[in-house]
């Protein structure tokens, strides 16, 4: 990777990889910056469509072409922060873990094979068949929790567990949060509309230019619950 690309790849911010040089998919696909390492960077994906298996058959060692980094990423605050992840929605914890004063992690999934793991973080799993950690929802783990002593939260998965944790954070608490958001992405950088996200107080976001993280407060949950 060449050096500007490494410099920029900030925690919370994607890139748009060509996973195919056939007719299909036409568009990129979006990935979230897991972490950097050295002159290297790590995504991590699932093959739920065919755009991803084809990424996931792709051989070691081969070249694709990709644009990125793009979009906004986190604004590390200052003070310890609290992590909280639905599912491969944690995707870019690793890199932003390694980057702040991270205090603790909590983890939902479905099963223990879909949590996913964040180096030198203190972490708290709970999973929906209780095959790793606590049997329950990621919002069952949130009834201790000191809320005012975070500096920074973020958040991610998908909206109706974000929704369910941000219903569950003391309202002064919430300025604090900051949620990645996933929407399906053409361009990736803010020409087709194609990644809307509803915006408090009427119209809407670009996930890929504006975001993909948002304060949550800048975000209509009602409505962008309604079309999930
Ligand atoms: Fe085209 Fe966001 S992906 S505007």
């Amino acid at each position: 990777m060449p050096l500007s690309f490494i410099s920029e790849a900030e925690p919370g911010r994607f890139l748009q990889l060509e996973v195919s040089q056939g007719s299909f998919p036409v568009t990129r696909r979006p990935f979230t910056i897991s972490s950097v390492a050295g002159n290297s960077v790590d995504i991590i994906f699932e093959a739920v469509g065919r755009g991803t298996e084809i990424l996931a058959e792709t051989k070691e060692g081969r070249s694709l072409r990709l644009l990125g980094p793009l979009g906004c990423g986190y604004r590390l605050n200052s003070g310890k922060w609290l992590l909280i992840g639905g599912g491969l929605g944690a995707a870019g914890f690793p890199g932003l873990a390694a980057g702040i004063d991270c205090d603790q992690v909590l983890l939902g999934a479905s099963s223990r094979g879909k949590l996913l793991t964040i180096p030198g973080a203190r972490t708290v799993a709970i999973t929906e068949d209780g095959s790793s950690g606590t049997k329950g929802l990621v919002t069952d783990l949130l009834g201790s929790i000191l809320w005012d002593s975070y500096g920074g939260i973020a958040l991610c998965g998908p909206v109706p567990m974000m929704k369910a944790v941000i219903e569950a954070i003391p309202v002064k608490a919430r300025a604090n949060v900051q949620i990645s958001a996933e929407a399906m992405m053409g361009c990736g950088w803010g020409a087709c509309e194609g990644c809307s996200v509803p915006k408090a107080g009427g119209g809407f976001l670009k996930c890929c230019s504006d975001g993909p993280v948002f304060p949550a407060d800048s975000i209509d949950w009602e409505r962008w619950e309604g079309i999930h």
